[in-house]
């Protein structure tokens, strides 16, 4: 049995991709797997949290009985759904691929092929770390991600002070095996004191690190 470095806590995840529709049976997506945040809802269980698990759309399953999921699809229902979790937990993880933008309007029909182009107006959505970021109290944490593909450690590090993260999860594209559908990946955590990097791992054991460094911040 793992130790149960977590008993008592609560800690709220978003993991997935979300779906932003454009008509009846179509979407803007993007390629998240869900899988990092999965494994570290099963992390955090294991470990004696009380998860909500908040995931869009994913082909996974949770498997710890302590994970509570609430499945939605949009950036909106997420937004939603995660507001009015984290007030009663104790840490927040967001995995998830939030859309950052969604059609200003869903048509109620199949839009249909024409000889003209076809032009989505995109509204931005709510930035749920950063929302998070403004609500959080002295005595909880918060743990953002971070995907780039240019100028990785510079972005993070404005990530980390714009939503009042406690440490932000940087994984880079450039790096092979890495990233959104793997199972392995490879991370650096930016904390204010600086930047630790972390070697290529299976996912499971990335969660491991991560839940470890969630876990000092209790201390
Ligand atoms: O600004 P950027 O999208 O790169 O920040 C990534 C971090 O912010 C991730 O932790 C992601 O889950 C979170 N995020 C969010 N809501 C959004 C966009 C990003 O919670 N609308």
């Amino acid at each position: 049995a793992s130790r149960q470095d977590l008993q008592g806590r609560k800690v709220v995840i978003t993991a997935g991709p979300t779906y932003e529709k454009i008509d009846p049976v179509r979407f803007i997506g993007n390629y998240s797997s869900g899988k990092m945040g999965y494994a570290l809802a099963e992390e955090c269980a294991e470990r004696g949290a009380e998860v909500t698990l908040i995931s869009g759309p994913v082909s996974l399953n949770p498997v710890h009985p302590n994970i509570h999921r609430i499945s939605v699809e949009s950036a909106a229902q997420m937004h939603q759904a995660a507001i009015s979790s984290f007030s009663s937990a104790d840490a927040g993880i967001l995995c998830a691929a939030v859309a950052d933008f969604t059609p200003e309007e869903c048509s109620n029909q199949k839009i249909k092929r024409g000889e003209d182009d076809l032009v989505i107006r995109l509204k931005p959505t709510h930035d749920i770390a950063s929302e998070l970021g403004k609500m959080k109290t002295g005595s909880q944490h918060l743990v953002g991600f971070a995907l780039e593909t240019n100028d990785e450690i510079a972005h993070a590090q404005s990530k980390l002070e714009r939503k009042n993260l406690d440490f932000i999860v940087m994984n880079s594209l450039n790096d092979a095996g890495a990233g959104f559908r793997c199972d392995t990946n490879k991370i650096s955590i930016i904390d204010a004191q600086g930047i630790t990097p972390y070697p290529l791992k299976p996912k499971k054991e990335v969660a491991k690190d991560i839940v470890d460094k969630l876990v000092s911040l209790f201390r």
